[in-house]
């Protein structure tokens, strides 16, 4: 085992200022982009030594981990993953007993379907004992919308009988003004998750600032590489660190009105090609909320139906 996992380009043995410079000019700009990359390759668009291009290649492979495993590995793998709880058993039962550490799960669905309150809910429930379906640690909210409300956390803790000014004071809140600074957050994040128990780790919305920058058909495949590269980034501290992570993304009522949006498909959500759990919300009878797991053959097919309550995210009560 390496003591401190890889997780930049720069690192990896051999990449000096220069090598790395060339990589990110040539398109290499990630440790997956080098990992699936063949010698051959990388060696011609960077202009370095066929053994070096595999030295490097190798050492990306390993830095996330590309390598055969036995299955009681991935049982014991598997073995760490914590969950917690979403405040609904229904909606936890959905999710296979809650929101999982270790991957991403996505809540997308249109504007009032509950997102923001589920990550809300998840920032205070991450709090609570094990026993009471939470890990006992605590949140990061990376906040693109202006939308965290503290009163809300303050009532939600309450509900729960937990003393609101220390609920609040494990929620650390960062306001991201534009995908730039969001992607610099998370890179620091590196560093404060293992540092304070942090065992959550909220990105609300994700795709917000990606879409309002990177506006018109033109500039829609580099977006989506943008985005992507995010979305590697949290996989990366979910693993790494045994987090929960996760976002949130508003699709649009009208999805044909954003054609060739992929993120604004019918059903669109950004997860495309990163591992992890995408839950679609819509809006039912008032208060009432239904949520469907997407794409996802390791979980039971079907519907939770939950509610938005003053106390937080509840089961519906008949
Ligand atoms: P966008 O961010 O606009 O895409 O929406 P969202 O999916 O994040 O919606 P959000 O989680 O903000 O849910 C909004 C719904 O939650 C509202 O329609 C309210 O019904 C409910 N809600 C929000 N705050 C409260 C509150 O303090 N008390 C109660 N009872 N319900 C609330
Ligand atoms: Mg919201």
């Amino acid at each position: 085992m390496v003591s401190r996992k890889i997780k930049d380009i720069s690192e990896l043995p051999g990449v000096g200022k220069s090598t790395a410079s060339k990589l990110v000019e040539a398109g290499y700009s990630t440790l997956e982009a080098i990992a699936v990359a063949t010698p051959q390759e990388l060696s011609t668009a960077v202009g370095i030594p066929l053994a070096t291009a595999q030295r490097i290649i190798k050492a990306a492979r390993e830095a996330l981990d590309i390598r055969i495993k036995t299955a009681l590995e991935l049982k014991k793998e598997r073995a760490v993953v914590k969950k917690i709880t979403t405040g609904s058993k229904n909606l936890d039962a959905l999710l296979g007993g809650g929101v999982e550490t270790k991957t991403i799960t996505e809540f997308f669905g249109e504007y009032g379907t509950g997102k923001t309150q589920i990550c809300l809910q998840l920032s205070v429930n991450v709090q609570l004992p094990p026993e009471k379906g939470g890990l006992g640690g605590k949140a990061v909210y990376i906040d693109t919308e202006g939308t965290f409300r503290w009163e809300r956390i303050e009532s939600m803790a309450r509900a729960l009988g937990l003393d609101p000014d220390e609920v609040m004071s494990n929620i650390y809140y960062v306001r991201a003004v534009n995908s730039d600074h969001q992607m610099a957050v998370v890179d620091e994040l590196f560093d404060l998750v293992p540092r304070e128990n942090i065992k959550l780790v909220v990105v609300d919305s994700v795709t917000g600032h990606f879409r309002a920058e990177y506006i018109g058909r033109e500039h829609l495949a580099q977006r989506q590489q943008k985005l992507n590269r995010h979305l590697h980034q949290l996989m990366r501290l979910a693993e790494i660190y045994n987090v929960a992570v996760v976002v949130t993304n508003q699709v649009m009522a009208r999805p044909d009105v954003f054609y060739g949006d992929p993120t604004q498909a019918v059903g669109g959500h950004v997860l495309y090609h990163a591992p992890g759990v995408r839950v679609q919300l819509r809006k039912s009878r008032g208060n009432r909320r239904i949520a469907r797991v997407v794409d996802a053959p390791h979980l039971p097919e079907g519907e939770a139906v939950f509610v938005i309550t003053e106390e937080g995210i509840r089961d519906p009560s008949e």
